[in-house]
């Protein structure tokens, strides 16, 4: 049977030729990516540095895509209004980075953009499921984060499944993104599982034996063979 859900793409750019960034874009638009996705990282939350708010604003003025910043830092509350500033139409935040989400989710909307929370593998479905109401998406880590290039933490996939039926059994409409090795054989069974959002790095789209399009056109394919996630 064939069955092709409409999944959205959404490029690492810390994963992108950072010397061709500008052009990289580009392509990205071309391949037909919907959403750009920044690593902000301060090497406390995580051991490593990332993207900050001066280069979503010079990409900014670059292209129309959504962009989304994936913060990865503690008390994310000092810089989500500079990330929403610089362009950000989503803030991902770590559950594990705040202990007061509900009040920075209701920040990030007041500033016009939409609240992501974020979950590390060891963090259980359970934990997001009381802000469930407050956020457009929910961004399920599938690998550490913080580096590129890791395999992916089995137990996540059914995480995925777990946080579909929670979110189909309040009714609400909310995106599953997943993040981290989302590979060529990983992304079908993502999908199946229900995430809806696939924030791509080298294990796809900037995978260094592969064009961006080529990339793209790959993982369109191996969509194309998932089964519809249960509950559809
Ligand atoms: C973890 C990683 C991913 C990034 C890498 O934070 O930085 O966000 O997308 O993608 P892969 O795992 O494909 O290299
Ligand atoms: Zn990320």
């Amino acid at each position: 049977m064939y069955f092709f859900v409409k999944v959205r793409l959404s490029a690492s750019i810390i994963c992108a030729d950072l010397a061709e960034l500008g052009s990289q874009v580009k392509k990205l638009e071309e391949a037909g990516v919907d959403m750009l996705h920044f690593d902000v990282m301060d090497g406390h939350f995580v051991p490593n540095l990332g993207i900050g708010p001066v280069v979503m604003e010079w990409l900014r003025g670059l292209t129309s895509l959504p962009f989304e910043a994936h913060l990865m830092i503690e008390q994310p509350e000092r810089y989500v209004q500079q990330f929403v500033e610089a362009g950000s139409q989503i803030v991902a935040i770590h559950l594990e980075a705040t202990n007061d989400f509900r009040t920075l989710a209701r920040q990030i909307r007041k500033l016009g953009a939409s609240p992501s929370i974020a979950l590390n593998p060891e963090t259980p479905v359970e934990a997001v499921v009381p802000f469930l109401d407050e956020v457009s998406q929910v961004l399920v880590m599938t690998v550490q984060p913080g580096f590129t290039g890791q395999r992916l933490v089995k137990h996540t996939i059914a995480k995925i499944a777990r946080l579909k039926a929670a979110i189909d059994s309040r009714g609400l409409d909310i995106d599953i993104a997943t993040d981290g090795n989302v590979s060529f054989a990983n992304a079908p069974r993502m999908v199946s599982a229900g995430a809806s959002l696939l924030v791509c790095g080298t294990s796809s789209i900037f995978s260094p034996e592969l064009t961006i399009l080529e990339g793209v056109r790959r993982l369109h394919r191996a969509l194309s063979r998932a089964a519809p996630p249960a509950g559809g």
